[in-house]
């Protein structure tokens, strides 16, 4: 396996400001995600590419037993600052985490796949898959692919943001959208769809998908 690339540098800039400018535009996909978490009945939560850690404490402060892993030991220290006693932070790249295998009831990737390249994208979706239990669940926060008006004009907004990312950020979003986005994704790693809700004009979409049907 390579080691996944180092942006560090990249999330050294944003870690500051994410939870004031962009974890706020995602309140709406945490919401739908904690109320899919509730629905499950899960009690242990894996956040693969956890950032700042809103999304875990928000799940943490739900009652649930939340493990956040990142790469960025900048999003780290923002994450860190966020205590509470169902909550832990491991700093491991999330396509080999090291945790053990089916130790948890759902794994969360929220807004990070569209951002890797493709190889890394299914690495980390097959440890997703590795970490949860036999009837676990794997929720995906990510782009898709509206194609009514108002969606399309979303994408242009998404495409822009996207390119301030970065030129390698913004080639892997790039492949990500012409690979089908979030559905194409899902497909690809053999999930079955249990349940999907789109945000932001269709632009983002919350899914909660397993490895078997119901
Ligand atoms: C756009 S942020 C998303 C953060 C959060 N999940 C959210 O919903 O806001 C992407 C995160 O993926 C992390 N990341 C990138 N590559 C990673 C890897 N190989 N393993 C773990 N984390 C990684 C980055 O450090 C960053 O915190």
């Amino acid at each position: 396996m390579k080691p996944a690339p180092d942006r560090s540098a990249e999330y050294q800039v944003v870690a500051p400001v994410y939870d004031r400018l962009i974890a706020p535009l995602l309140a709406s996909e945490y919401h739908k995600a904690q109320i899919l978490t509730e629905h499950i009945k899960a009690k242990t939560v894996v956040d693969l590419c956890c950032g700042t850690g809103v999304l875990a404490k928000q799940l943490a402060t739900g009652g649930f037993t939340v493990t956040g892993v990142d790469l960025s030991v900048d999003m780290l220290k923002q994450a860190r600052g966020k205590h509470h006693p169902n909550l832990t932070f491991l700093h491991a790249n999330a396509a080999r985490t090291g945790l053990p295998a089916d130790r948890f009831d759902l794994a969360i990737i929220s807004m990070a796949l569209h951002e890797k390249p493709a190889d890394l994208r299914e690495q980390i979706m097959l440890e997703a898959k590795r970490l949860i239990t036999p009837s676990g669940h794997i929720l995906l926060i990510d782009y898709s692919r509206p194609t009514s008006l108002t969606g399309r004009f979303a994408r242009m907004v998404a495409e822009a943001i996207e390119r301030l990312a970065g030129r390698e950020h913004h080639a892997h979003y790039r492949t990500f959208i012409a690979a089908g986005g979030l559905e194409g994704l899902i497909d690809r790693a053999n999930m079955v769809v249990r349940a999907c809700h789109s945000f932001h004009m269709g632009l983002i979409k919350v899914c909660l998908t397993s490895t078997t049907h119901p």
